[in-house]
């Protein structure tokens, strides 16, 4: 469970009791997992006493070995709580810390404008939608997609949109909270350019499915902190191929959705992939892909790396990627956003996170 876990979140154990208390009390979690051999009196003790604290709305998972299921007056309540019996599996566990988690984010979305809360519902259920027909071959149907995205570009001219991007960085499926992150900002780039809607919608759009080859790619690959091996490396390079195809067999899909998705890892002087393409051949739509899947990348919350604000992106991205990025129309995306970032009441100056 250690191994599995620590892989993708920060995970803390504890053998006592009061250890747990006291660092839960420290550092609140996101999910609890209860053994059965929490000293002084065992898991079903330590449940029923978490219930009784101030830590009681924190959902839990109860691993269930040889003394059964916990009693039913530990388990009942507001809170969560998931059973999961021996023998464990790796997945099934990490499945049940993600639905968790992801509970206890969508529960905290009631409380956003209304405006942002639709773009966060629609976009994850089109999310998901797309996700079980590609797991089960079906064509991706362009259909659902286009409709949910229009509450992005709606969110994108209502200004709505900071709240929007922080608050999609705590859901715990990093493919989603990455893809409508740069549909987002892509929408937001249409917007501060003067494209028309529809083109901003096919931008919103264009960025909710741009990396979806991923989903095929093992988690193990996904999300490894360190250097990938050159195996590895083609694995997760051979996304935008994916993605691509995947694409070109769906219904109804814009060639300047199909266009985001091939072209938004090429760069201006040739070093990007995967048909190392140069500036002549990267129009606008492809430039514009490219500086907001890397801004993207650099701002999303990971696991293994601290949380970097916008400025501190924008500077990396100058300082390194001169060559590689349009730095005219980089100028013009870090203006508004960093405009947006500086003047969002939630925000703002204070953190300069979006
Ligand atoms: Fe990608
Ligand atoms: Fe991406």
């Amino acid at each position: 469970m250690r191994d599995a876990a620590t892989q993708f979140y920060d995970f803390a154990e504890y053998r006592r009791e009061a250890d747990a208390f006291g660092g839960m009390e420290e550092k609140r979690p996101s999910v609890v997992l209860i053994g059965e051999k929490v000293a002084p009196d065992g898991g079903f003790a330590f449940l029923r006493r978490l219930r009784q604290s101030a830590l009681a709305d924190l959902p839990v998972i109860f691993l269930a070995g040889p003394s059964g299921l916990p009693p039913p007056e530990a388990t009942v309540g507001e809170a969560a709580i998931l059973i999961v019996t021996e023998p464990f599996s790796r997945t099934g566990l990490i499945k049940a810390v993600a639905a968790l988690i992801n509970d206890d984010v969508r529960r905290g979305w009631r409380a956003l404008p209304k405006i942002q809360r639709q773009v966060l519902d629609d976009t994850l259920a089109a999310f998901n939608h797309v996700a079980t027909l590609i797991e089960t071959g079906r064509p991706v149907d362009y259909g659902p997609v286009e409709a949910a995205c229009r509450s992005v570009v709606d969110a994108v001219g209502n200004r709505q949109f900071c709240g929007l991007l922080r608050a999609v960085k705590a859901h715990d499926d990093y493919s989603f909270s990455h893809s409508l992150r740069v549909g987002t900002l892509l929408s937001l780039f249409g917007h501060t350019i003067g494209l028309s809607s529809g083109d901003q919608l096919l931008m919103a759009s264009g960025g909710l499915l741009h990396d979806l080859g991923k989903i095929a790619i093992p988690p193990a690959v996904l999300n490894k902190p360190g250097r990938l091996t050159d195996r590895e490396m083609a694995v997760m390079q051979g996304h935008v191929e994916v993605t691509a195809q995947i694409l070109k067999r769906g219904t109804r899909i814009p060639k300047g959705v199909i266009t985001i998705a091939a072209n938004h890892h090429e760069k201006l002087d040739g070093s990007g992939y995967p048909n190392g393409l140069a500036a002549p051949q990267l129009d606008e739509l492809a430039r514009m892909s490219a500086i907001v899947d890397v801004f993207s990348a650099m701002t999303d919350r990971r696991p293994y790396k601290p949380e970097m604000t916008a400025e501190q992106a924008f500077r990396l991205i100058v300082d390194t990627m001169g060559r590689q990025l349009d730095m005219h129309l980089l100028a013009l995306f870090r203006e508004v956003l960093l405009d947006a970032v500086r003047s969002d009441p939630d925000d703002g100056a204070r953190r300069g996170t979006a």
